[in-house]
């Protein structure tokens, strides 16, 4: 079964408590939880990953990037100036789609501007918890294609 990484970024384990008008009141546990379950329709296996910080991020991918086939990746605050996460994705070569509960395109300025979307296949942003499921769709849907 072709394996997907799904990693979020900063303050994405607050989900649920954090600003529910903006994120939603799922946990990431909750979230994880329903995507394993597409997952497991699309027959795709999951490996979750969550973290504060940038350096584990970047070493999570170099780790586990080489031989996934794929990646959905929500990198939270990092989406707007993290070069080294971008330069993570580029060199390990991973297909990767961007996600965002949010629509990073209604809210303050520097949220416009993401420096990961140009290393990624896609970018999902704006529908909640279902970003992540469209994201999944897409690698099912693009899985013959190299
Ligand atoms: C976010 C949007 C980012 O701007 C923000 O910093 C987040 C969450 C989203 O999923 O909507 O932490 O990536």
């Amino acid at each position: 079964m072709p394996k997907i990484l799904v990693v979020n970024g900063p303050n994405l384990n607050l989900l649920g408590k954090r600003e529910p008008d903006i994120y939603g009141t799922l946990t990431l546990d909750e979230l994880n939880e329903n995507l394993n379950k597409v997952a497991s329709e699309l027959h795709f296996d999951l490996q979750f990953f969550q973290s504060n910080s940038e350096g584990s991020i970047i070493d999570f991918i170099h780790g586990y990037g080489f031989e996934a086939d794929g990646m959905i990746i929500n990198p939270g605050a990092y989406t707007h100036y993290s070069y080294a996460i971008r330069d993570a994705i580029a060199g390990v070569g991973i297909k990767t789609v961007e996600v965002h509960l949010s629509n990073i395109q209604e809210r303050e300025e520097f949220r416009k501007i993401s420096v990961i979307a140009p290393v990624c296949i896609n970018s999902v942003i704006g529908y909640g918890a279902r970003s992540y499921e469209m994201a999944l769709a897409y690698f099912s849907d693009n899985r013959q294609k190299d």
